[in-house]
């Protein structure tokens, strides 16, 4: 499976079964963690048990009490961090859906609770839930590539491809308060248009887009 089919396949999960992630696979996503938190400066962590993580009220409504693990997405607390959990975090979710795991992004979790290591400096920005889904999750509803884009006249190929896959990308509460503007120059920018947590929409929407567009959009 590549990205581009992980992208596709990708639905927030909430309601897991109870089976622990085998030993095999967990090397796989430790191996992967270890990669992205090189190249995106970040401190991930996957915590094999996710014990009382999600144990608020509007977790056990959801149904993610039942996530057998959780990835702590941990960093250096310096202007960018948000964005960048976002954008590696993301290709971390696609690669665990690779592997035939199912994830959801959660923003709304017990502090207190995750066994997250946290160091001076850092800040735990969101974690992700992460096992095996009792079912696949299902397509989000999508605003119109007319609200989310804006560009001049005929938009090339590269673009309409990064644009397809970033309406895809998962976003706090659906919101997808983002905006993805074609320069003349052929330059991409990304707006953020606020809400909860839009700083890690934008790093996720930047993934999703470069998967799409081939073209690199690695956020610093
Ligand atoms: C930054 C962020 C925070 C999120 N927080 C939560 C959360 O606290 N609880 C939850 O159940 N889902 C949460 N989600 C999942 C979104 O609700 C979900 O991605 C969105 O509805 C789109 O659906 P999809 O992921 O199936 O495409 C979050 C997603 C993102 C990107």
């Amino acid at each position: 499976m590549n990205e581009t089919d992980a992208i596709r396949q990708r639905h927030s999960v909430r309601q897991y079964k109870p089976d622990r992630i085998e030993d095999d696979k967990v090397a796989l996503i430790k191996a992967k963690i270890h990669e992205l938190n090189a190249e995106g400066n970040l401190h991930l962590q996957f915590i094999e048990d996710a014990d009382k993580t999600y144990n608020k009220l509007f977790n056990k409504v959801a149904g993610l009490g039942s996530a057998p693990s959780v990835i702590a997405c941990v960093g250096k607390d310096t202007p960018g961090l948000d964005q960048r959990v976002g954008y590696y975090g993301e290709k971390l979710v696609l690669y665990a859906q690779t592997l035939g795991l199912n994830t959801c992004w959660t923003g709304t979790f017990n502090r207190k609770n995750i066994t997250a290591d946290i160091s001076e400096g850092e800040r735990l920005v969101i974690s992700i839930a992460i096992g095996y889904g009792k079912e696949p999750g299902k397509a989000h509803k999508s605003k119109s590539i007319d609200k989310l884009t804006e560009s001049k006249g005929q938009t090339p190929e590269w673009f309409n491809k990064g644009v397809e896959m970033a309406l895809l990308a998962p976003t706090a509460i659906n919101q997808q308060k983002f905006l993805i503007k074609l320069n003349p120059d052929e330059s991409v920018e990304f707006i953020d248009k606020g809400g909860v947590l839009s700083q890690v929409d934008i790093g996720i929407v930047k993934c999703h887009f470069e998967i799409g567009s081939g073209k690199l959009q690695r956020t610093e």
